[in-house]
């Protein structure tokens, strides 16, 4: 299994998701700035792992605050709170990460800090095992669903690096092939910043699982030609009827899905699920930079002075998904109630 984030010699090691697939290059992060800046650049990104970097991260905030021997007021907690979350807006599960430790800290302000600590390093850990687990539950209810021979085709990365285990949607994926099916993937390389091209497709070639790797805008030509079985793809925000945020270009795939008849499938554990979020319209979509667009390989490739605009998510409605495989269960779309 890829160790995208650990807890390790009471700092966060992750490996640094931009350097591949050219360098497996490790990462140890002692300070929650650095966490931040790690999370904004995609060095540790998806959804589930952010909710594990998120956990980690107030671990690391609480640690700074005790070794330079800061009282611990609520005041601080909340400020570091706020700014892990702020830094990756729309993947709830780094909100919920953040928020479950730090429920742990109101709970224990009242113990000695080497106790607060200690039960908070354990409650960060559960979630990372928490993750684990819940990445293997997930990949047999979604194994259900694919077939022998079945073509899949995916966008993003839904993998080992996107989560503490081996994945969401790719975990249904490696399931599958664990499982004897003679499966094929195709791969949408997800532009602008190609996690598909660099990690699915790195994570693929370690399994031994046969891939091809398309340009996004080839999806439509291949569902014409009947070459994808159905799309599973993962998700950042799932509100509480069913719309769900993901990759930008997620929206676009669960169109030509319905225009085609594809299956599509959205894979997530149920840290995804937001039910403060009535609908899609309840979700904050990320902004990224624009040179994202207007640069490749830190060279300019648009005209200088081209505007661009950058957001990093879509949502899909509710109403255009198959169903959403959680750790729990399949709900079956269109109208879901994620109380059952
Ligand atoms: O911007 P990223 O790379 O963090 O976006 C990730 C995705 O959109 C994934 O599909 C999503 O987080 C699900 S990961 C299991």
């Amino acid at each position: 299994m890829i160790e995208t984030i650990r807890w390790v010699n009471n700092s966060i090691r992750i490996i640094d998701q931009t350097e591949l697939p050219s360098k497996e290059v490790y990462l140890n992060i002692s300070r929650v700035d650095e966490l931040i800046g790690a999370i904004t650049k995609l060095q540790v990104r998806g959804a589930p792992a952010l909710g594990i970097a998120g956990a980690y991260g107030m671990v690391l905030g609480l640690q700074e605050l005790i070794t330079s021997n800061e009282f611990v007021s609520g005041k601080k907690v909340d400020e570091i709170a706020a700014s892990l979350i702020g830094s990756r807006p729309t993947a709830v599960n780094l909100k919920w990460g953040v928020l479950r430790i730090k429920g742990l800290i109101d709970l224990t302000k009242n113990k000695k800090t080497s106790e607060m600590m200690s039960s908070m390093i354990s409650e960060a850990h559960a979630i990372l095992v928490e993750d684990i687990e819940s990445c293997v539950a997930l990949g047999l209810h979604g194994a259900q669903l694919v077939s022998d021979k079945f073509s899949i085709l995916t966008h993003c990365n839904t993998g080992g690096l996107a989560t503490g285990g081996f994945g969401t949607g790719l975990g249904i994926i490696v399931t599958a092939h664990q499982q004897h099916k003679r499966i094929h993937v195709y791969v949408d390389e997800t532009r602008p910043l190609l996690q598909g091209a660099r990690l699915t497709s790195w994570e693929l070639t370690k399994e031994g699982i046969d891939h091809t790797i398309i340009a996004d805008n080839m999806a439509g030509y291949l569902m014409a030609q009947k070459k994808v079985d159905c799309v599973i793809v993962g998700a950042d925000r799932i509100a509480k009827n069913g719309d769900a945020a993901n990759k930008i270009g997620t929206y676009s795939l669960a169109v030509l899905c319905e225009k085609h008849k594809v299956p599509f499938y959205v894979a997530a554990p149920t840290s995804t699920i937001d039910s403060a979020a009535k609908n899609g319209n309840d979700i904050p979509i990320e902004e990224r930079n624009h040179d994202e667009i207007t640069h490749y390989h830190g060279n300019r490739i648009a005209p200088a002075g081209a505007r661009a605009y950058n957001p990093a998510f879509d949502v899909t409605p509710a109403s255009m998904i198959t169903a959403i495989i959680t750790e729990k269960k399949i709900y079956k779309g269109p109208h879901y109630n994620f109380a059952d």
